[in-house]
């Protein structure tokens, strides 16, 4: 198996810390802190595909429509339990607005700090979780793919490892890209803004909290989980995995 050893470049190190473009000045268009400027720090992350992660317009957050999950049939998830959750997710969304514009005005205090951690993790893992389930089949790249066997040595023992930890927490079981190593890592948190290691950028998310399941699964996690992993779309994970490659290199 072949071990990646190359170095985590300057910008792809500070971008796994949140610390965009706009911050390096890696634009010379446009005075720091312009709307051209923070989008082009975006545009950074993004490329052209605005499904792979939050959407930041310069100023808010976005609330992305996730309603094709609501009428696919195939999805293996109630129309009910998908729209529950979407309510949960659009609170995301505004609470971690508010935070940031309370921290953004200097009225943050540190309930606000604790709260923008926790709203900003629960949007965006939210978000990824959401755009990375379609009933439609596809496969992982040839890159992830080889990212995957060069990560846990095999396609079975990685997803052995994801499910696992997915029955053993109370919150996420992600997949993310390990920008200190360059590999593949999976872990699972029981909060969305605790217990997670700091330099590593999610391609993959599966919300294991009960609100996910119950009310299609009642307490059976794992037949949640294993309709999940029937519903990965693998395009756009790999895709995401592509875009967190190019910070990385
Ligand atoms: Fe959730």
């Amino acid at each position: 198996m072949e071990t990646k050893t190359k170095q985590i470049s300057r910008r792809a190190f500070l971008t796994g810390l949140g610390v965009t473009g706009a911050a390096l000045g890696l634009s010379a268009c446009c005075p720091m802190g312009s709307l051209d400027h923070k989008t082009k720090a975006i545009d950074l992350v993004h490329g052209n595909d605005a499904n792979l992660f939050p959407v930041y317009d310069g100023t808010a957050y976005s609330k992305k429509d996730f309603s094709r999950l609501t009428q696919d049939t195939n999805l293996g998830l109630s129309p009910e339990n998908i729209s529950h959750h979407l309510g949960l997710y659009a609170k995301y969304v505004d609470k971690v607005n508010q935070s940031e514009a309370e921290m953004r005005a200097g009225e943050i205090t540190e309930f606000g700090m604790k709260n923008l951690a926790f709203s900003l993790n629960g949007m965006a893992l939210h978000d990824i979780y959401f755009s990375n389930m379609n009933s439609t089949k596809s496969k992982a790249s040839k890159a992830l793919a080889k990212a995957i066997n060069e990560s846990y040595g095999s396609f079975d023992s990685y997803y052995r490892n994801l499910t696992n930890i997915a029955t053993q927490v109370k919150g996420w079981s992600i997949t993310a890209l390990n920008l200190l190593n360059g590999k593949l890592i999976n872990y699972g948190t029981e909060d969305h803004s605790a217990n997670f290691p700091n330099f590593v950028m999610p391609i993959l998310a599966l919300d294991v909290y009960e609100h996910a399941y119950t009310t299609d699964f009642g307490t059976d996690k794992n037949k949640y989980i294993d309709t999940f992993t029937e519903i990965i779309d693998w395009d756009l994970v790999s895709r995401r995995y592509d875009a967190m490659m190019m910070q990385y290199s």
